[in-house]
């Protein structure tokens, strides 16, 4: 999920752009509860891209200090409720007590299985791509590896239609849904209704549809 909208949400209602972000990550704690009950098994936020240190260096901190207390207050409802939390992205960046803290959350939910939880933080895509092909990746299954699983649906709110640099290799085959609503205002009902939308949809991976090759012959 792209996480979109958070600083428009807050600005149109003449607060700073970090109440968005603060509302925004009460969407996180949402989405995390909701997600194993609406299906997902694999679920990636976008919380800090690599072009984010262009904003003003308050709201990247405000951002990490948002992260840092997420962690602190939820590490112990992940474990409970199953989901195996992991950051991706650059670390040697951040600061140190952030890494730690992501450090020792990865390893008190290593043992979850209802839900793989993966926040992207200081993220771009085409820079883990680099660093799986000098890690030696030269087919798929190794770009695999070193990336994560085939994004099924990728959702972004706030209206904006474009990747941004996320998952650009593991979206080869993803689906989009690109809501209107701001992050802060994103609800399980709507993520419910993306979902049947999705599920619906053909997938054909380049094919053709069984019944229309079958009409072919
Ligand atoms: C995009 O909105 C959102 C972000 C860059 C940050 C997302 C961070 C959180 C939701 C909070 C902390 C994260 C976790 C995992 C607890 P924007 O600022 O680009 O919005 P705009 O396009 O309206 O300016």
């Amino acid at each position: 999920m792209i996480m979109d909208g958070n600083g428009r949400w807050a600005q149109a209602r003449g607060w700073p752009r970090l109440a968005g972000h603060r509302a925004g990550a009460e969407t996180v704690r949402r989405m995390v509860e909701a997600a194993p009950g609406l299906g997902i098994g694999t679920l990636t936020l976008y919380a800090f891209s690599s072009d984010n240190w262009k904003r003003p260096q308050d709201e990247i901190a405000g951002l990490f200090r948002l992260f840092a207390r997420y962690l602190k207050q939820e590490a112990a409802k992940l474990a409970e409720q199953g989901v195996r939390f992991e950051m991706i992205g650059r670390r040697d960046r951040l600061p140190g007590p952030l890494v730690s803290l992501v450090e020792e959350t990865e390893s008190f939910t290593q043992a979850g299985t209802r839900l793989h939880l993966r926040v992207a933080v200081d993220y771009s895509s085409r820079d883990a791509i680099l660093r799986a092909v000098e890690a030696g990746a030269c087919d798929r299954e190794s770009m695999q590896a070193h990336l994560g699983p085939d994004v099924d649906l990728l959702i972004r709110t706030s209206g904006e239609q474009r990747l941004s640099d996320f998952l650009l290799w593991e979206c080869a085959y993803a689906e989009f849904s690109f809501l209107d609503v701001a992050w802060p205002e994103l609800t399980e009902t709507e993520v419910r209704e993306a979902l049947e939308d999705f599920r619906s949809r053909d997938r054909r991976y380049g094919g053709v549809k069984l019944s229309r090759v079958q009409a072919l012959r």
